[in-house]
């Protein structure tokens, strides 16, 4: 099966983006303007052993595209930024970045020279054979990310001599051998991902009792035996674990995992009782294995738990009714296919419907098909003789755990002994813990996944707040705030970074993380930002702020030298201006779609100025970005905020030569509800006319210019001439009458004359009703609520 072509191969080929496309580190990138100096790179020479080092991965590499072509002198631009993804410290190499490549060959050996590595990122190509062994002997490396590559062999024991190691994901290669018990030796794990290899043997106990992890996928590979019932801190049976004990636990910051996902693999046995005390999973897929046993009752105290998959192994018994109490938090719930008997408790079943229940020939009543239960529903003597429950497998379940509590006691031993050395070492761990999480990709089942990252990234000393682990160039504080991003500041420091624009206030990336996920970063002009203190505390009320209509800040980064980046979700289908104006021919916006961007607008605006209490201040059609077709989302709220008072006079300038300026600004200079009035109707006339509010008609800007025209009676002069060609989907000649009479007012020289905006959401709502389907009742409701 050949790798699909790199996406920015494709692009190189294509002649397009290379100039924009950073390969260095953000790192680089904010030092380089932050301090001349590194202009020349650290004026470091590389060092020899280094040197050779990359030499040596050059040419065992397959490189089709040229991509490691600048790493051709004697090694002076080595460090000097002139090599393609390499970024060093001090004269030594401490990342590689070359993920979507399309590299080929191996990955040389000799990468175990490079002794001040950190980062190893080369996900996403064709790379084969084996994974080197040397790896493990690298002391700082944080981050390994193998990904989408086919590398074959063992997954090498040494790599659990890395003491710094993060982050490892090796998924979706061709790995085979053993799960290696020695990775539970790299106690700062937190992230393990094997899934889709063909790894076979059973699951280490050791790695299963890791206290570091936090992100564990075994998904897809060939793994059997038992699920070892060692998890949750490593020894005891939870079972038996006070509450006391637990609460210990929890102040002393043990991590404990969120996401576990071994689905699809042959394991059997059954599902092991030590889940129970995993008290911050979120996310349980056991699915498509040959698991028996009951469900054990113990899973209804997993509180946090959002997404439970048993589905398609061999358990028989009953669903607890403990399971029921779940039934708020969970999202997703599937025990189909297993042997299971007996009722389903109500809950459960009310909220996921049958299929979550299907393919138990022996459960009862849940759907049309299946059979009735017996009178008495729920505690079920039920199903008389046919289910001989059993003693749950206990006894050999007890005598288990007492083996491996015993091996586990041990481990903990030695792992406490590691602890008294590492004792001055921990709060950096728990801090750097606490960021490590990995969004999940894209995709929404990875939601639950994500968001526990985001949980666990909440879940350090200050809610919400993490110091990034500093490593030289790399320090800074990175704060996150609710939503499914979870990144490490090394993971956006070192995202590759295409730039989208620039404005008064800074310049906006869209940046890849790690795993491929997407986010839009603004880094702030540092001359014209607030003081640390101030944008702080600003900042955090702007990541508080959430609504469909408002673009969410996810999280912010203030650098060691004052530099400050806001992340935000990216929005692929780009700005309003755009989408009107940087259309193919032939590709008309429907007048359908162009009232669900007004009203969207509107409401978002609505929510802004009623619940919020801010003004925008620069709201322009570059500053609606849409969602999907319709649906938009204001951006840049708040940021005035952030800002200096002399930045802002200047943003108001410009916003003013591109039409969306309130006339009274010009002697007020302060931005108001009113003004952002104004630029919701120039916004408005926009998507009726089809023009843009830059361009100017005989000196009259777009306001005055629909002014004119309507004051001379050639009204339907003024619309789009798309809107007026389709007789069928266009709109009736009393809706875009209405609604410019409505824009009219809101660009009422006289702002007193101006609706407020959520008058105009009204309105527009009475001149066409909800025809956006039921997401835009959907949007209300939560506008309403928030
Ligand atoms: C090395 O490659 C870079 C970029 O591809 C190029 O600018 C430079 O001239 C090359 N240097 C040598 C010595 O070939
Ligand atoms: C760079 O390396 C030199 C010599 O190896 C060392 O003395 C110096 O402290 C290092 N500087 C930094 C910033 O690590
Ligand atoms: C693990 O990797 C697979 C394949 O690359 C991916 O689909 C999955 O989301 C990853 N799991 C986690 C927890 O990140
Ligand atoms: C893990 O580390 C301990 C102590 O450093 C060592 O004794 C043990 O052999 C290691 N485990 C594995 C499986 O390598
Ligand atoms: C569990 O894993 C299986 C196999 O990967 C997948 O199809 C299913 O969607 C997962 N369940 C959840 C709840 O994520
Ligand atoms: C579960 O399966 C294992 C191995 O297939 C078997 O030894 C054991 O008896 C089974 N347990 C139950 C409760 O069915
Ligand atoms: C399901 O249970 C029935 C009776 O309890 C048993 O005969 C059958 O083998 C079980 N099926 C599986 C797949 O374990
Ligand atoms: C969970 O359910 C069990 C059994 O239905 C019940 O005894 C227990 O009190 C419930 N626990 C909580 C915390 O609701
Ligand atoms: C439950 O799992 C089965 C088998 O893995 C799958 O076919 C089904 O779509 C899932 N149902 C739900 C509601 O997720």
């Amino acid at each position: 099966m050949p790798p699909p072509p790199p996406p920015l191969a494709r692009a190189a080929r294509r002649g397009l983006l290379l100039l924009l496309v950073l390969h260095c580190c953000w790192g680089t990138l904010l030092s380089t303007a932050s301090a001349a100096h590194h202009a020349a790179g650290d004026g470091v020479i590389i060092s020899q052993a280094d040197y050779q080092g990359l030499q040596a991965i050059k040419h065992d590499l397959s490189d089709p595209y040229g991509f490691l072509r600048s790493w051709n002198d004697t090694g002076i631009g080595a460090c000097s930024g002139h090599w393609a993804g390499i970024k060093c410290v001090n004269g030594s190499v401490v990342a590689i970045t070359l993920p979507w490549r399309g590299l080929g060959g191996r990955l040389s050996a000799r990468v175990g020279q490079l002794t001040g590595l950190r980062r190893l990122s080369i996900h996403d190509n064709g790379i084969a054979g084996a994974i080197p062994a040397a790896l493990g002997f690298l002391p700082d490396l944080r981050g390994l990310y193998l990904f989408n590559n086919r590398f074959s062999g063992a997954v090498p024991p040494e790599i659990g001599r890395c003491v710094a190691l993060q982050s490892l994901d090796a998924s979706n290669n061709r790995l085979t051998g053993l799960l290696p018990a020695s990775l539970a030796n790299s106690t700062k794990l937190i992230r393990l991902n094997l899934s889709r290899n063909s790894i076979s043997g059973e699951i280490p106990a050791e790695v299963a009792a890791s206290q570091s992890l936090l992100f564990l996928d075994l998904s897809y590979n060939m793994l059997s035996g038992r699920i070892p019932d060692a998890f949750a801190s490593g020894s005891k049976a939870p079972s038996s674990a006070s509450s006391d004990e637990r609460k210990l636990e929890a102040i002393t910051g043990t991590y404990q995992l969120v996401f576990l996902s071994l689905a699809h693999n042959t394991l059997d046995g059954p599902v092991p009782e030590s889940l129970a005390g995993l008290t911050k999973l979120q996310d349980l897929n056991l699915s498509g294995n040959s698991l028996n046993g009951s469900i054990p009752d113990n899973l209804g105290s997993l509180h946090d738990l959002k997404a439970l998959d048993l589905s398609r192994n061999a358990l028989a018994g009953e669903i607890p009714e403990s399971l029921a109490n779940l039934t708020t938090t969970l999202q997703s719930f599937n025990v189909s296919y297993n042997n299971l008997s007996g009722a389903v408790p109500a809950s459960l079943l009310q909220k996921f419907g049958p299929p979550s229940f299907a393919g138990n020939i022996l459960l009862c009543g849940y759907s049309a098909s299946s059979p009735p239960c017996p009178a008495s529903p729920s505690p079920a003597p039920a199903s008389p003789g046919q289910e001989p429950t059993g003693p749950r497998g206990g006894r050999t379940k007890k005598e288990l755990i007492l083996i491996i509590g015993g091996i586990v006691l041990g481990i903990l031993i030695l792992l406490s002994l590691c602890c008294l050395l590492l004792c001055c070492l921990i709060r950096k761990k728990r801090s750097s813990g606490s960021t490590g999480a990995r969004s999940g990709k894209q995709s929404s089942s990875k939601e639950a996944g994500a968001g526990a990252a985001a949980a666990a990234a909440g879940r350090g000393e200050k809610p919400g707040t993490s110091e990034a682990e500093s490593g030289g160039d790399v320090g800074g504080k990175l704060v996150h705030f609710d939503g499914p991003l979870a990144f490490t500041a090394d993971d956006l420091l070192c995202a590759t970074a295409e730039i989208m624009g620039k404005s008064t206030y800074g310049t906006v990336y869209k940046a890849t993380l790690e795993d491929g996920s997407l986010v839009a970063v603004k880094r702030l002009r540092e001359k014209i930002t607030k003081g640390h203190k101030e944008f702080e505390a600003e900042a955090a009320a702007l990541g508080k702020i959430r609504h469909p209509n408002l673009l969410p800040l996810r999280a912010y980064y203030l650098g060691p030298k004052g530099e400050k980046l806001l992340v935000f979700d990216y929005m692929p289908n780009g700005s309003l201006s755009a989408f009107l104006h940087a259309r193919a021919p032939n590709t008309p916006v429907e007048w359908a779609t162009r009232m669900t961007i007004a009203k969207g607008t509107a409401r978002g605006l609505a929510y802004l100025h009623d619940d919020a209490s801010i003004v925008h201040g620069n709201l322009t059609a570059s500053n609606v970005l849409l969602e999907d077709g319709s649906s938009p989302k204001i951006a840049d709220i708040g940021l005035s905020r952030l800002m200096t008072a002399a930045a802002n006079s200047n943003v108001l300038a410009a916003a003013g030569a591109l039409g969306y300026r309130a006339p009274e600004l010009s002697k007020l200079k302060k931005a108001s509800a009113k003004t952002d009035i104004y630029s919701l109707g120039v916004i408005i006339l926009e998507l009726l006319t089809g023009r843009s509010p830059a361009d100017t008609t005989n000196g009259m800007d777009l306001p005055q210019w629909v002014s004119s025209i309507v004051k001379e009676e050639w009204t339907s002069e003024v619309f789009d001439v798309e809107l007026m060609r389709d007789a069928t989907t266009g709109p009736d000649g009393d809706e875009l009458m209405d609604t410019l009479k409505l824009a009219l007012q809101c660009v009422d020289p006289s702002p007193s004359a101006r609706p407020e905006a959520r008058e105009v959401l009204r309105q527009l709502e009475q001149i066409r009703p909800g025809q956006e389907g039921p997401g835009d009742e959907a949007h209300v409701a939560s506008a309403s609520n928030e």
